[in-house]
């Protein structure tokens, strides 16, 4: 593994929903996770997350192994429904308690905590009384939540991220409908990802204008975005892989680092792109003090033509296609991951100097990367050499963009352990530790000694 510059920063990333379980305890309201697990045929095998990891009563353990790992970094997301159950009311204290806790124990094992306030668990009662995302109010409502939770734990967080993958909450739960709350909608997504800045940009302002002097943390959002690689060398196809970057990750980082959408969304999208006010667009220009990216795969993207299926593609991962006229497809010897996305070490050197020349190098952490694969258990052991491969393949192109003058700073890891992988429910598994969900059992897996030595290796 070829050395990184000192100081980088290596961790792991969970989400509250995925690993916590518990999730009617602790004075917790329900969340649209927890309904939308409870529709018949939305998540895979009617999978819940009730239980999960129950990291909720195990965390102590949990911080345990992390700290055998030599792990300093850990990225975890607050359960807004704990701290606030209806997403509106006065903070619940013993939510409070549990993430204050939680932070002191890391703290105490030398584990810095980086905080996402959202990860995709917005309380049910926000979503059934005021419709979610889609009503402009949900900022204000952001806002205070995440005032909160300055309040309650800035003294001993300095790393926080806003949101989590808008894009995902835009497309997923409000285009395609696979992810909750589960709506089917061309015109939705652009109206939920509009929100979705205005909260982010909110919150930014809360944490700027009310803590940052006085606590010394700093604040940003994080994006998730694939690599599109042009299908041939021609205008065409080169113009159709640059439009779907657009789309996918030019559609949330434009504002926040240019003031405002894409110029093609907007050509594209008519007045189906709702528009910023001048006041919004000051608020939300610089409001990331680094650039959050979680990347996972690549595909080869084309000028769309008459009649081609666009979502025919290798995983109908690339958003609304017809509003882009991109064909998406994947190179047959690329190998892929159990969720089918394709292994491409090289697409994540490109995305990265990709984001630094449009955004004009701006500080890049890595908050997610990873695979999932079936492990199996044997003798105690999970040898999974293949997750090995990917982080290896992930982290050596990181390198390689580090080398060619990208300002990356940090890589976390997907994900501590196995966990509750939306849709997919336990099917899937991306973690470093292998859980038995029937049993509880934690078992650590070969990649989760190789990350370690790569951790100690770089000497921090
Ligand atoms: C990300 C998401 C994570 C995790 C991962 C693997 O999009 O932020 O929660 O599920 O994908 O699918």
């Amino acid at each position: 593994m070829p050395h990184f510059p000192e100081g980088f920063i290596w961790g792991t990333s969970t989400s509250s929903f995925q690993i916590e379980g518990a999730w009617d305890k602790g004075g917790k309201g329900p969340s649209i996770w927890d309904a939308f697990c409870r529709i018949p045929g939305r998540v895979h095998q009617g999978d819940t997350g009730e239980i999960a990891c129950d990291h909720y009563h195990r965390y102590p353990e949990d911080i345990a192994r992390m700290a055998e790992m030599g792990l300093k970094h850990y990225r975890f997301s607050i359960s807004w429904p704990r701290i606030q159950p209806d997403g509106k009311g006065k903070p619940n204290p013993e939510g409070i308690r549990f993430y204050s806790e939680l932070i002191d124990r890391l703290l105490a094992h030398g584990i810095t905590p980086w905080v996402t306030l959202y990860h995709w668990d917005l309380p049910l009662a926000l979503q059934m009384e005021d419709d979610g995302w889609l009503n402009p109010d949900i900022a204000t409502y952001f806002r205070r939540y995440a005032e909160i939770c300055f309040e309650a734990f800035g003294d001993r967080v300095k790393h926080w991220i806003t949101l989590n993958e808008p894009w995902v909450v835009a497309i997923l739960g409000y285009g395609q409908g696979t992810f909750a709350p589960g709506r089917i909608s061309n015109r939705e997504p652009y109206v939920v990802g509009h929100h979705l800045l205005r909260a982010h940009a909110e919150a930014v302002d809360c944490y700027r204008t009310q803590f940052q002097a006085r606590q010394g943390g700093r604040i940003g959002i994080t994006n998730n975005a694939d690599w599109r690689e042009p299908l041939t060398d021609s205008a065409e196809d080169k113009a159709a892989a640059e439009r779907a970057l657009e789309f996918f990750l030019g559609w949330f980082a434009d504002p926040v680092y240019r003031g405002d959408y894409p110029a093609v969304m907007r050509e594209r999208l008519g007045e189906r792109l709702p528009t910023f006010s001048e006041a919004e667009k000051v608020k939300l220009t610089g409001s990331s003090d680094f650039f959050g990216l979680n990347h996972y795969t690549t595909s080869y993207a084309a000028q769309a033509q008459p009649g081609d299926d666009l979502y025919a593609g290798i995983y109908g991962n690339g958003g609304l296609s017809e509003d882009q006229a991109v064909k998406l497809s994947a190179d047959p010897t690329w190998e892929k991951t159990s969720m089918g996305w394709t292994i491409v070490p090289w697409g994540c050197r490109k995305l990265l100097q990709w984001i630094d020349a449009r955004y004009g190098r701006p500080e890049i952490i890595i908050t997610e990367n990873g695979c999932a694969f079936d492990d199996v258990v044997e003798d105690g052991a999970v040898h999974d050499q293949r997750r090995i491969d990917f982080a290896r393949g992930y982290i050596s192109a990181c390198h390689e963009a580090i080398a060619a003058g990208v300002n990356l700073s940090g890589y976390f890891l997907w994900s501590f352990m196995d966990n509750f992988e939306w849709a997919s429910g336990y099917s899937k598994r991306f973690g470093l530790h292998h859980v038995d969900f029937a049993t509880g059992t934690r078992t650590p897996k070969d990649s989760a000694h190789w990350y370690a030595r790569v951790i100690r290796e770089n000497g921090w």
